[in-house]
């Protein structure tokens, strides 16, 4: 992140926090004062960077700040961004991987150059120096460093000499922020938005200058002067807790209200979807591309395509390309993804351009990367997800996709169509009567937790396993329930614990399942509608939904396993909003 304006630490550090749920291993601040370019690092969130620079009076009008999640060497002071100069006259952040950095790093410490940290991005501020040293202006030494660097990245970069911040793009999001008084650049718009709510989204291979008198982009040398000026639709308090203790159960509880803003907000006359429909003209196949959760919403997705007559298949992103798909005239690849920036789908959507595909991203994110480079894009308008767990978008993605099932196939049955407008209301009433806190409590300390489904139930398991891993750190799997004789059956025990969604695809052999895992003595929780007495009478426990349409079942099944996993790790003490390793926008490869 990078600030030109009035007290410039106070308002980094404020954005640094909205920022943190993008990494949260270290942090730290450069900033342009009298003196020179003062920096500040810790190893550790960002609570300890504030007592670090413990001043009570800003001095600063221009800096940068950075919290990382590390790629290039352990979480540490010295590894922590900003990253300097030999001088210490330049200081620079970097989100991104420079995949070259190795042979530069030979070659700059050939030169006498010295290296105080283990990153790829400390070679950026010596190169810098070197354009510097050889008669360039720091400008003309920035855009010349930029081009010496193969990989991804958004950089910004200060420099004792000038009251300007020098920023470039590459695969990493960069945008800039507008306010009477003040300009921003950060990886994200929440870093800003108190401030501001009007963006410039930069592109990739452009570079920006900002300064008191304003700022200019440019693109291989031209200026560009039209660069759209957007306004957001998230306000400032949608990205606040709001009186929770944790954003993931903030989340949780929007479902409902996330929900009826899709379906207020696509529901037209004609069309399901707030979409160009000449990017369905003609189509008869789907490949979706996404990863983590969003990868399972595709999974649900796809299922309810392909039952529906569609063919469609699901790629994690990060394997797409490898697959050398045959993308026919009437494919569409649809990208899901929640933040439209992560790295691997991003690379998944190039490889189906490049393939000559038709391409829709489904996104939370408007103006995201994904959003821009997709052909046409759906939002799913849930509001800012903050928690590193995804909840509300997975739901709203899945009912984003439901709609596109409906529209594509033209089966508007009036069935799933009621079951949908109820969602909202059977979702509260989950969340309202959920016995999910009990059962977290009574199992937390079981050895491991497996998740079995069918149908539209299999994504549901996969999710509601990554969501006890993720954020509780225990054992936990997710599997087709069919599958589980093929293997996964052998490490059941009295220790395991066995959450079995039911969602009315094929509830007669999953129940054969449960019946397979209790005569190995392990134990059942049965999520399921309570008119559904033959699995009542063979489940230890149950966690209630609503009767609802069985492509709908799984939403509800999910909220259901969301709550269990919040708990458990709630009980366990774990740092909910902020699990360990991980961040919320993966944006390398
Ligand atoms: C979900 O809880 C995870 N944090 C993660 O799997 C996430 O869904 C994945 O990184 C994809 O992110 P995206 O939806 O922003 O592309």
């Amino acid at each position: 992140m990078a600030r030109v304006g009035r007290d410039a630490e106070n308002v980094l550090l404020h954005g640094l926090r909205k920022l943190e749920y993008r990494g949260y291993d270290s942090a730290g601040l450069a900033l342009r004062n009298g003196h020179g370019v003062e920096v500040f690092k810790r190893e550790g969130e960002i609570s300890r960077l504030v007592s670090h620079v413990g001043r009570e009076k800003p001095v600063a009008e221009i800096g940068i700040g950075h919290t990382r999640w590390s790629t290039h060497g352990p979480p540490t002071d010295e590894n922590a961004h900003p990253h300097t100069d030999c001088t210490g006259e330049i200081a620079v952040v970097h989100n991104g991987i420079i995949e070259n950095h190795g042979a530069l790093r030979r070659q700059l410490e050939k030169t006498g150059h010295e290296f105080e940290s283990d990153t790829d991005t400390e070679v950026i501020p010596h190169l810098i120096e070197n354009g510097i040293a050889a008669g360039h202006s720091p400008e003309e030494a920035f855009e010349s460093t930029v081009e010496l660097l193969s990989g991804s990245y958004a950089i910004a970069m200060i420099h004792r000499g000038e009251k300007t911040v020098y920023a470039a793009r590459r695969g990493s999001p960069l945008v800039l922020g507008i306010d009477e008084s003040a300009l921003f650049l950060a990886s994200d718009v929440p870093a800003f938005l108190e401030f501001t709510d009007r963006v410039v989204y930069i592109e990739d291979e452009q570079l920006v200058r900002i300064s008191a008198s304003g700022y200019t982009i440019t693109e291989r040398g031209d200026e560009i002067a039209d660069q759209p000026v957007v306004r957001v639709e998230w306000n400032g308090e949608a990205a606040e807790k709001g009186g929770y203790d944790h954003y993931m159960r903030k989340e949780i509880d929007e479902q409902p209200s996330a929900i009826r803003q899709i379906v207020g907000s696509h529901a037209a006359a004609d069309e399901l979807l707030d979409i160009d429909p000449a990017i369905l003209d003609g189509v008869s196949e789907i490949q979706f591309v996404a990863c983590g959760t969003s990868y399972h919403a595709a999974l649900y997705g796809s299922f309810l395509l392909e039952s529906r007559g569609i063919p469609a298949s699901t790629y994690l992103a990060s394997e797409y390309a490898l697959h050398n798909c045959s993308i026919g005239e009437n494919t569409l690849v649809v990208a899901v993804t929640q933040s439209g920036e992560t790295a691997d789908t991003l690379a998944a959507i190039d490889a189906a351009k490049r393939a000559g595909g038709r391409t829709l991203a489904v996104t939370n994110v408007v103006g995201s990367t994904a959003a821009r480079t997709c052909d046409e894009a759906l939002y799913i308008r849930a509001g800012p997800e903050i928690g590193v767990a995804a909840t509300k978008t997975f739901s709203s993605q899945v009912v984003c996709l439901s709609l596109f099932a409906a529209q594509l196939t033209g089966d508007r049955s009036s069935a799933l169509a009621d079951a949908l407008a109820s969602l909202p209301g059977d979702i509260q009433r989950v969340l309202d009567r959920s016995k999910s806190r009990k059962i977290a409590a009574r199992y937390r300390d079981r050895e491991a937790f497996f998740f079995i489904g069918r149908g539209a139930g299999y994504p549901v398991a996969l999710e509601g396993a990554l969501k006890m891993k993720e954020i509780s750190y225990e054992h936990a799997e997710g599997f087709a329930a069919g599958e589980l004789k093929h293997g996964p059956l052998a490490l059941v025990t009295p220790n395991t614990v066995v959450f079995a969604v039911f969602t009315g695809h094929n509830d007669d052999k999953l129940l054969n399942n449960v019946t397979e895992v209790k005569t190995r003595g392990g134990t059942v929780v049965a999520v399921v509608d309570t008119a559904n007495e033959a699995v009542l009478e063979q489940a230890n426990d149950v966690l209630e939904i609503p009767e609802t349409h069985p492509d709908v079942a799984g939403l509800l099944a999910n909220v259901q396993l969301q709550l269990v996993s919040y708990h458990a790790a709630n009980l366990l003490g774990r740092p909910i909003d902020k699990p360990r390793n991980l961040a919320k926008s993966v944006t390398v490869e």
